[in-house]
């Protein structure tokens, strides 16, 4: 039994800020429904293409069904209709308008069935000035004051940063995912669907703490944390590599300043005491005195890492393409629900005869037939 089981998920979305959220929802055992156009989503071909496939779709898809489905084809379009009245969740994060134009806006999808949970990403929203404009992750990043953020703790003077691994799409994939939860917790309570209208720029400055401290007190949280309570802390350059600690104020910087035997540290201190030993000293005689630090790993080194490995933070995905692969395991570890994120991410069309004979009573050869008219 896993946490969301029972809950079936048409899942229109693409690139990257959909995905991750349908991915997690599938995790934890939802059946999430995959609908593509013919030409499939987009990062189905981001390059490199291994053996025709691309290692950010197989991230990204693992654990749904894939089908294909025309829905500006009149047929398409009422298959669709029909999945919906049999489903709890449609999410898609194409701009906005778009699923109005396809005749699917939300008034539509509410009255073909109530208890429908209709969630949208999209970069700024359904609403508001710039909601009809396109995003991608350096969008939001930008909009949203996170490159100037970047930039201003790396180098103030320099340009703008940006911060990798999509972390603008992942965001607000995460901020829809918690979203559609608390609106399945009051659809059980109410039987009342709702829609979720979540924006990229909405969900940076959302969790950005800067601006907290920008309005109080003219500073970024990393500029008050380095001028404030936390002291030395940071990157530190060992013999052989280097490691990341930290030193809030309070017992844990006396714990530091007890192994090194002075009553106050001075950063060059600590950066002589780094250098003079291996990573794997410093890491073992901090974390063993208390002091929060790390090994600054590269991704080899944390693809073996013991403790990641013992977290089963990395699994064996058996693709029926690539062969077996392995990719970041599931995050969140339940004691009765086991998420699992191993089932490969499907084919283009993979499910078309299992989902529509299984949801909508089609035959095989009703689905040749749609498929040779290029309905899906
Ligand atoms: C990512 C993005 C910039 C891509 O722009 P795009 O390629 O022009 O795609 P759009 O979402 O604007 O439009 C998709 C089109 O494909 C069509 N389409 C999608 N799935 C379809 C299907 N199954 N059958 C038929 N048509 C389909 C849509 O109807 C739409 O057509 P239209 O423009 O004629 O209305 C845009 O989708 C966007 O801003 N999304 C919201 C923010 C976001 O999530 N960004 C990605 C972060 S990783």
């Amino acid at each position: 039994m896993k946490a969301l089981e029972g809950i079936r998920v048409l899942d229109l979305t693409h690139a990257h800020a959909g995905p991750i959220c349908t991915l997690y929802m599938a995790a934890m055992g939802a059946e999430v429904i995959k609908i593509e156009p013919a030409w499939g989503d987009r990062t189905r071909m981001f390059p490199p293409l291994v053996k025709g496939t691309s290692p950010y779709f197989v991230f990204l898809n693992r654990c749904k069904k894939g089908v294909t489905l025309d829905l500006k084809d009149p047929r398409g379009n009422e298959m669709f209709r029909k999945m919906v009245k049999k489903s709890d969740v449609v999410m898609e994060n194409f701009s906005a308008g778009t699923m109005d134009r396809l005749g699917l806006g939300w008034e539509t999808l509410h009255e073909l069935n109530p208890g429908i949970i209709f969630a949208s990403i999209s970069g700024f929203g359904q609403t508001g000035p710039w909601s009809d404009r396109r995003s991608f992750d350096p969008i939001a990043q930008a909009a949203s004051g996170y490159m100037w953020v970047m930039k201003d703790a790396i180098d103030p003077e320099g340009p703008p940063l940006m911060a990798q691994e999509a972390i603008a799409d992942t965001i607000p994939g995460f901020t829809c995912l918690i979203g559609i939860l608390a609106a399945l917790n009051h659809r059980n309570r109410t039987g009342r669907g709702q829609r979720i209208d979540v924006a990229q720029m909405d969900s940076m400055i959302g969790v950005m703490q800067s601006f907290s401290f920008w309005n109080l007190v003219n500073n970024t949280f990393r500029g008050a944390a380095t001028s404030g309570g936390v002291r030395v802390s940071g990157l530190h350059k060992a013999e052989d590599g280097y490691v990341m600690f930290s030193l809030p104020a309070g017992r844990i910087t006396d714990w530091f300043q007890e192994l090194l035997g002075v009553e106050e540290l001075t950063p060059d201190m600590v950066t002589k005491w780094v250098a003079e030993r291996t990573v794997d000293e410093v890491v073992e005689q901090l974390a063993k005195t208390g002091v929060p630090v790390a090994p600054v790993q590269d991704l080899d080194q944390t693809l073996a890492n013991e403790h990641a490995r013992a977290r089963e933070m990395f699994v064996k995905v058996d693709h029926p393409v690539l062969g077996e692969t392995t990719l970041p395991g599931f995050a969140i570890k339940f004691s009765e629900t086991k998420g699992h994120i191993s089932t490969p991410a499907p084919l283009l069309g993979q499910h078309n005869e299992e989902v529509y004979s299984e949801l909508l009573g089609l035959s095989k050869e009703e689905v040749e037939g749609l498929r040779k008219a290029g309905v899906i």
